[in-house]
């Protein structure tokens, strides 16, 4: 291969830039894109695809949105630009659009936000008067992956109304429903901010595109990183050539194993370490002699600038000897089954039983047995910021420091450190603003590895940003598992035993070790009484991208096999889908329910709180049931075919073993709060962490600074993954706020010398219950517990006003939810529209209803996709067969419903201070169940059954097809 590196010669362009004349001298070759964010320092647009698809990188260009990947720098020369930067008013405050995002909670990670932006700016100032429809199309070139869209159309149309100086509309009202509890929550004790839909302190700096992702920082004398990679399956590495990709100008080094430093060659940690893994594999920084995924990274080219290096690293040539690939999960066991590493004996990584009570009774007595075969596919998170990774050593102090976006900074510390051998307390992690993460970026990478070992050999700070194809080809995925069961039930449908086997493709690695497979395990029992179980799981080892947690870890699939064999039992015993289930509830008065498994966290699954037959019955209520028969009945008399479908799921969630806390109260009066060991990647976190800390410290929020995704402060902390930081990090805050209460109340009543109980904390300042004026400012009492040189305390008082807690949750909690989806099956075409969602949810004490909100209708987006739009296929060799957005779909605004209605059950936990329970993946996990049960409504008669997702539009083709649907006389019979 000849690949010539053509540089042009630099040439000047003048345009405005938000207003400003502004002339540059430009390298031509540039994309408008990086032409902002990294000459220009306009890191407000973002690249979320760089192939014209996702729209995050939308600035207006004459008024008009571009995309800024797709264009030169020097085609803006004599043009008006405006980027993010240039739409909040003058004074800097937010403009109409960008205050509705506030006000709607239209943004959470606030990635694809400026692109939305400038998107419905142009919008908008051509249709001022846009109806819902409308605003959904203007913005379906645009991928959000958080908020499911919803909340951006509200936002558009609530700008809209205020720029017609109208009254702002009233949108869509979710109910609330408390559940009877005498569980010990103190949460909303006095709370003035607990409980309420207070408006994220995130929000301003994204709106503004003055967030800090990880490719946002500037360092100079940077090295730029490109990887090459491995364009087999698996293959053996017979020899590598870099001459080429060494003589490129501006190519610093092209490293591949053997260059690395000798200490910087280990393997990866595993995450979740076992021994019950027989032959466990974990990715070496570069592969040093076979490699066993196509895109595996095989050499790293560091260079001055990223288009160098990425020029430069299509110039290595690398010779492979190809080898046998791994990959059918139905034939992975068999004796001559190619291995996917040649030196293992098989790739069987562990054959493990779950089981309790007695199998063989349930099925010999049993009136009715059911049997399937279950499917559930290979996808991944595709948060809308790829992984990125700056590392920069300090060589006076030996400091590392990384930022990275990822989510579980103390790990990526532990896992950093043990693989390059270096001195923990010497590593800062930062995760800055996070783009989405969603549970693939809970890991280290190798990638992480080479910039951090590169940093430190060399000296100068190293950067690796990802780009799509390589966030396609090698960030982890999840979901595919074969599930072969059957069901035992009486001549009543009540269930007697389940039994079968579980197939989970690991991939080529096992960096979580097997949470995945065991959470889906445990989690098919769902909210039911299932008497006996016993369920084989192996665990195969493929020539694939490794496999860990992606929204809903496992559970989907779990939900989907047993929500899919319930609907299979109701059908054959004649029973409705809902009464089945009705039938083989755990009932409130069994709680707390001992299920008989194991859970992920080593112990007894007990469900701790709930209701779960009102939460079905409140769904259906959310439906709408017997108004939906009607129009179902109506519309199949135009041939017309509507579904409807429901499903219910109990997701373990809120896993110890800690998280910590640590509270200052400085001398000026504010708090300090740091809960670094929480990675933010929207979720509104430091909102969160205020609100708690406000209520318990009896001030504003506004007075409190909240630290998170940093590892400088707190010595320990675990990371932000399965649904577990409010549990684990808000009744660390909550604690720990209480105990700085309590301090500052014992010096206060010291001070003023009144007895402790006479002391209150009111707007910043303790005084004496029912004497406001007997009072002392919060910054007053920092200053006299840090006392005054050489002087000695009062008695009884400790120095300073800093409080540190961990809190360990005593059992994970269950969250529990029933989903309800309405679907138009178009059978011309295959297409499958869900036209209305619900979802009747019990999370706990919501300490911020807004913000969980967002987050449910945001994961039943990525359940509507997991279900009908996202497939990460591969052909028989193991090749990806999608690494872009046009080859992989994800839900746009007009593939989501106009509304999505919710329900909040809240019956909060006894295990935990605050109550609460998980909410960030509830929305995904019962999607996949509820809408294909709708399609088979839909189509009930033609009798058609999926038992596999994706539902692409040719399977129902297919099977229609294979029905007889598409006869002469089918088509004239309604
Ligand atoms: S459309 Fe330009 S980055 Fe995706
Ligand atoms: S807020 Fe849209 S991608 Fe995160």
């Amino acid at each position: 291969m000849d690949q010539r590196i053509e540089f042009v010669e630099q040439r000047k362009i003048a345009f405005e830039l938000n207003g400003q004349a502004t002339t540059c001298d430009i390298d031509p070759r540039v994309t408008l894109g990086d032409f902002l964010r990294h000459q220009l320092g306009k890191t407000g647009t973002h690249y979320g695809c760089e192939h014209g698809v996702c729209g995050a990188c939308t600035v207006l260009v004459d008024g008009r949105s571009m995309r800024s990947c797709l264009q030169l720098c020097g085609q803006v020369d004599g043009r008006k630009v405006t980027t993010v930067e240039g739409l909040a008013n003058t004074d800097g405050s937010l403009g109409i659009l960008q205050q509705a995002f506030q006000d709607r909670h239209a943004l959470q990670c606030g990635y694809c936000t400026p692109g939305m932006l400038t998107t419905l700016t142009e919008f908008l100032r051509t249709n001022p008067g846009p109806s819902e429809v409308e605003v959904r199309d203007a913005i379906s070139g645009n991928i959000c992956r958080c908020t499911g869209y919803q909340a951006i159309v509200e936002a558009a149309l609530l700008a809209a109304a205020r720029m017609r100086g109208e009254p702002d509309p009233v949108f869509g009202v979710v109910t609330a429903h408390s559940i009877e509890s005498d569980s010990p929550s103190d949460s909303t004790v006095g709370a003035r901010y607990v409980g309420k839909p207070v408006k994220r302190t995130e929000d301003p700096a994204l709106l503004k595109g003055e967030g800090q992702f990880v490719d946002d920082i500037h360092l100079p004398g940077t090295l730029h990183c490109c990887f090459v990679r491995s364009s087999h399956a698996h293959a053996r590495i017979k020899h590598v050539d870099k001459q080429a990709a060494e003589a490129v100008p501006g190519v610093r080094h092209v490293w591949t194993f053997a260059e690395l430093d000798e200490a910087h060659r280990r393997p990866l940690p595993v995450l979740a370490p076992t021994h019950m893994l027989t032959e466990p594999r974990m990715w070496s920084p570069l592969a040093s002699d076979e490699v066993c995924y196509v895109g595996e990274a095989i050499a790293v080219v560091l260079a001055e600038s990223r288009y160098i290096a990425e020029d430069a690293a299509n110039l290595v040539q690398i010779d492979y000897e190809v080898l046998p690939v791994a990959s059918d999960i139905t034939k992975i066991f068999d004796p001559d089954a190619p291995r996917a590493h040649s030196d293992v004996p098989t790739n069987l990584l562990l054959d493990m039983p779950f089981a309790f009570g007695d199998v063989d009774s349930a099925f010999a007595r049993a009136a009715h047995v059911v049997k399937r075969e279950i499917f559930h596919h290979r996808g991944t998170a595709h948060p809308m910021e790829c992984r990125a990774t700056l590392a920069r050593l300090d060589g006076a102090t030996g400091e590392l420091t990384v930022w990275n976006s990822g989510q579980a900074p103390h790990l990526e510390r532990r896992l950093l450190a043990q693989a390059l051998g270096y001195d923990e307390a010497k590593i800062r992690v930062i995760m800055p603003d996070v783009g989405g993460a969603f549970g693939p970026k809970g890991i280290a990478y190798p990638e992480e590895l080479v910039v951090a070992s590169a940093a430190l050999k060399l000296g100068v700070p190293v950067k690796w940003t990802e780009d799509r194809r390589e966030h396609f080809l090698c960030i982890t995925q999840e979901r595919d598992q074969l599930w072969n069961l059957e069901m035992a039930l009486d001549k009543d449908g009540k269930i007697l035993g389940v039994r079968g086997s579980v197939v989970h493709d690991n991939g080529a690695y096992v960096p979580w070790g097997i949470v995945v497979p065991i959470i889906a395990v445990t989690s098919s029992l769902g909210p039911y009484v299932v008497p006996a179980f016993d369920v084989k799981l192996k665990v195969a080892s493929t020539n694939m991208v490794p496999t860990t947690p992606v929204r809903g870890a496992g559970r989907p699939k779990a939900v989907f096999a047993m929500e899919r064999m319930l609907d299979a039992a109701a059908d054959q015993l004649g029973l409705a889908r809902l009464e089945i289930r009705r039938r083989n509830f755990v009932q409130p008065d069994q709680l707390p329910y001992k299920t008989g498994l194991i859970f992920r966290d080593g112990s007894p699954m007990v469900y701790d709180s709930g209701d779960y037959p009102q939460t079905q019955e409140k769904a259906v209520e959310l439906a709408g049931l017997d108004a939906f028969r009607a129009r179902q009945e109506g519309a199949h008399a135009q041939q017309r075919y509507l579904g409807i479908g429901f499903a219910n799921y109990v997701e373990g969630c809120g896993l110890g073993p800690y998280e910590g806390a640590e509270v200052t109260l400085q001398n000026d009066g504010r708090i300090h709060l740091d809960v670094g060991g929480a990675g933010a990647q929207g979720q509104g976190m430091k909102t969160i962490f205020a609100q708690i800390a406000a209520d318990q410290l009896g001030v504003e929020m506004d007075a409190i600074t909240v630290v998170v995704g940093d590892t400088s402060r707190l010595a320990m902390g675990i990371g932000t993954f399965a649904s577990r930081i409010t549990v684990n990090a808000g009744n660390a805050v909550h604690i720990a706020c209480g105990k700085l209460a309590g301090k500052i109340r014992g010096l206060a009543a010291h001070a003023l010398r009144v007895p402790l109980d006479q002391i209150e904390i009111v707007r910043g300042a303790a005084r004496v219950r029912g004497q406001p004026d007997k009072a002392l400012p919060l910054g007053q009492i920092a200053r006299i517990s840090y006392g005054i040189a050489g002087f000695t305390l009062p008695d009884g008082l400790d120095a300073g006003m800093t409080v540190t807690h961990y809190f360990s949750p005593r059992a994970s909690v269950y969250a529990n939810g029933t989903a309800f989806a309405e679907v138009e099956v178009d059978i011309g075409t295959g297409y499958v529209k869900v036209l209305r969602y619900g979802v009747a949810h019990d999370c706990g004490t919501v300490i911020n209803p807004m913000l969980v909100e967002g987050q449910v209708i945001g994961a039943i987006s990525h359940g509507i996709g997991n279900t009908l739009l996202e497939r990460h296929g591969y052909d028989e060799n193991a090749q990806p067969l999608a690494t872009n957005f046009a080859e992989f779909l994800l839900p746009t605004a007009l593939d989501m419903p106009s509304h999505i209605e919710m329900a909040h059950l809240v019956s909060p936990s006894p295990n935990n201070p605050l109550g609460v329970k998980g909410a960030g993946e509830g929305g995904t996990i019962p999607a996949s169940a509820a809408i294909v049960s709708a399609i088979e409504d839909a189509l009930s008669r033609w009798s058609i059954r999926f038992d596999e997702t994706p539902v692409l539009p040719e399977m129902i083709f297919d099977r229609l097809h294979a029905a007889g649907a598409y006869s002469d006389a089918a088509l004239d019979t309604p």
